[in-house]
């Protein structure tokens, strides 16, 4: 019965997997005060593999989950003022750039991803003064700032529906996708969100359909008018014009429909992907939006969602297309299961994105964000002996790889899954519907309370722990999710005073990556393939070559690799105290290479 969630698209962030499976510009501000222009990189002038550096690649970008981070005014939900008190804090951290969740004005359906007004900001958050004082903060502290942009489908309270809705010939009607009663049932569209996964609702006010792939309350925009693309582009210049160095696409892959409505295949939805994902004209839409936004603004690209397979990847953010900068893939966050996962499967996922951009194009790496629980419950163990060990090794492997790594908030203290035993605890619209759509259909719901436990988006979304004083310091009111019971333990005041915290040793693998570019552009070589516990890898660029040897179980581990370690130096390790005895056979490679020890969850680094 557990397995059967599996196969029902939960959430599409993980579903995509589990079906079978800057400045210059007017507004900004003066250049000494902020980064420098989009694509000065510290290194240039180096030429990586026929990548050309880019502050982009070389950004780490900590994603902030606004409602959940500081509430400055004791309302409970984390704001704008919030974010404004902890500028230090994300100084500290070393970090180079912020991505926030959607701030603007929302009746909060989806926390913010359903848009009422895109030139505003949401009344929880706080107003524009504050956000011109955090955007401000950040470019002072030389952090940059990409804001969420979600324009695959609005709010139903935006204006634009308001006036769509009203009636059959309004100006504004083919904003949004709509199917006249008169012709019938509209051939079926699954639903991500809707309480019977049904993409089309019946609106009587004008005896038709419309179309919202997410909630009912987040209908979707069609992207085939080209007022609405000019609707788009007028908000996107709103924003860079205020500053902004960057914008992340949200869920931009399924902007482009075959609005012909061709009726798709009985079942089409385990693998709605397919059927979604880079419609029609989306590369025709992006190539617009590069001559009218991105050609302009030295601003930064991402998509959320890189399409159905390489190519379409490749085709997102391949330089010459003049597209997007960056993928962000979903394939490496979708191979745990709440059974455990393997290694071999981690592995894999990662080495063929590498080896598929290795020479051209750019990718994302991460392990959560606010769609996914909590990365050290997923991938880690969070078990009270092995939860900072295995956090900090997961942050190792986030730092050591090739691409750009969006790190979440809170992971950096390896904050953990709540695991809410009552469905009157989750906040989250998406889980609360497809909870009631498994019961609808008797599901077996003592199996789906578990699997929620282990996946449901709320897990990341609890408040962020900040000291042990009531709800951890992040509200003075009542928080708007419970706070996780174990801050009194796990949070950010404890691990400050603590050299060998999490919190620190994310702040040393920030620095290690930012002082070697080796990190960031250098050649992959995955050495230990088979080894079923131990990812070894390699880093090599311009003569500089560092060693990764990640233990990714709870029991002592060996990996045997043809290096030789004769003269390497060790740079990092997440365990305060030197190994016992000896760590390394045959250092100089025997047949059987080079054979090194490691302890649980054990992350080191040398350099070779
Ligand atoms: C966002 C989700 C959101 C959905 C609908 C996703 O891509 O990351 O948080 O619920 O889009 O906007």
């Amino acid at each position: 019965m557990k397995k059967s969630f599996f196969f029902i698209c939960f959430t599409f962030f993980s579903c995509s997997l589990i079906v079978p499976a800057v400045f210059g510009q007017a507004g900004r501000p003066p250049a000494t005060k902020t980064p420098g222009p989009a694509n000065r990189s510290s290194h240039a002038g180096l030429q990586p593999d026929g990548n050309k550096p880019a502050w982009w690649k070389e950004a780490i970008v900590y994603q902030i989950y606004p409602r959940s981070f500081k509430d400055h005014d004791g309302d409970g939900i984390g704001d704008l003022k919030g974010i404004i008190s902890k500028l230090d804090y994300l100084k500290s951290l070393g970090i180079t750039a912020v991505w926030l969740n959607p701030i603007y004005s929302s009746p909060n359906d989806d926390n913010g991803y359903d848009i009422s007004d895109y030139r505003n900001i949401m009344k929880e958050f706080g107003t524009m003064e504050d956000f011109n004082v955090l955007l401000k903060g950040l470019h002072e502290r030389h952090i940059r700032f990409v804001m969420d942009l979600v324009v695959n489908h609005s709010s139903d309270e935006h204006e634009w529906f308001r006036q769509s809705r009203s009636s059959r010939d309004n100006p504004y009607r083919n904003y949004y996708h709509w199917w006249n009663a008169e012709r019938g049932k509209p051939p079926y569209r699954y639903s991500l969100f809707d309480v019977n996964h049904d993409a089309w609702r019946y609106d009587s006010l004008t005896d038709a359909y419309y179309l919202h792939y997410f909630s009912r309350k987040q209908p979707d925009l069609n992207w085939e008018n080209p007022a609405l693309r000019k609707e788009i582009y007028g908000i996107m210049r709103f924003w860079a014009d205020k500053g902004v160095d960057g914008f992340r696409l949200d869920a931009f892959q399924f902007v482009a429909k075959d609005t012909t409505w061709p009726k798709f295949p009985d079942g089409f939805e385990k693998d709605f992907f397919q059927y979604y994902a880079i419609g029609p004209h989306l590369h025709d839409y992006l190539r617009e939006m590069y001559g009218q936004i991105f050609s302009h603004y030295p601003v930064m690209s991402v998509a959320e969602g890189a399409g159905r397979n390489m190519q379409d990847a490749h085709d997102l953010v391949d330089a010459d297309r003049k597209e997007l900068n960056l993928a962000y893939a979903f394939d490496g966050v979708s191979v745990p299961r709440p059974e455990g996962y393997k290694l071999s499967e981690f592995k894999e996922v990662f080495s063929r994105w590498d080896s598929a951009f290795a020479d051209k194009g750019w990718i994302s790496i991460f392990l959560a964000n606010h769609d996914q629980a909590r990365m050290v419950s997923r991938f880690g163990n969070d078990s009270p002996p092995f939860r900072e060990l295995s956090s900090k090794m997961l942050t190792t492997f986030i730092l050591t790889m090739r691409g750009t790594p969006f790190y979440y908030n809170g992971d950096e203290l390896g904050m953990t899954n709540i695991r809410f035993d009552k469905i009157e605890d989750y906040r989250d619209m998406a889980t609360l519907n497809d909870y009631q759509y498994q019961k609808n259909k008797g599901a077996d719901m003592a199996a789906y309370m578990d699997f929620i436990r282990f996946s449901a988006r709320d897990n990341g979304r609890t408040p962020f722990q900040w000291d042990s004083s009531p709800q951890a310091g992040f509200t003075a009111g009542e928080p708007w999710i419970k706070v996780n019971p174990n801050y009194p333990v796990l949070n950010a005041a404890a691990q400050e005073k603590d050299p060998a915290s999490p919190l620190n040793y994310f702040r040393k693998m920030v620095a290690l990556r930012k002082k070697n570019p080796v990190f960031v552009y250098g050649r992959y070589l995955d050495l230990d393939r088979e080894n079923p516990v131990v990812y070894a890898y390699t880093r090599e660029y311009r003569g500089q070559k560092m060693l990764v040897l990640l233990n990714f179980s709870a029991t002592d581990a060996k990996t045997a690799i043809p290096v030789n370690m004769a003269n390497a130096k060790l740079i990092l390790s997440n365990y305060k105290d030197v190994f016992p005895g000896k760590r390394i056979e045959a250092p100089g490679g025997d047949r059987a290479g080079a054979r090194i020890m490691l302890r649980p969850y054990e992350a080191i680094i040398y350099k070779l």
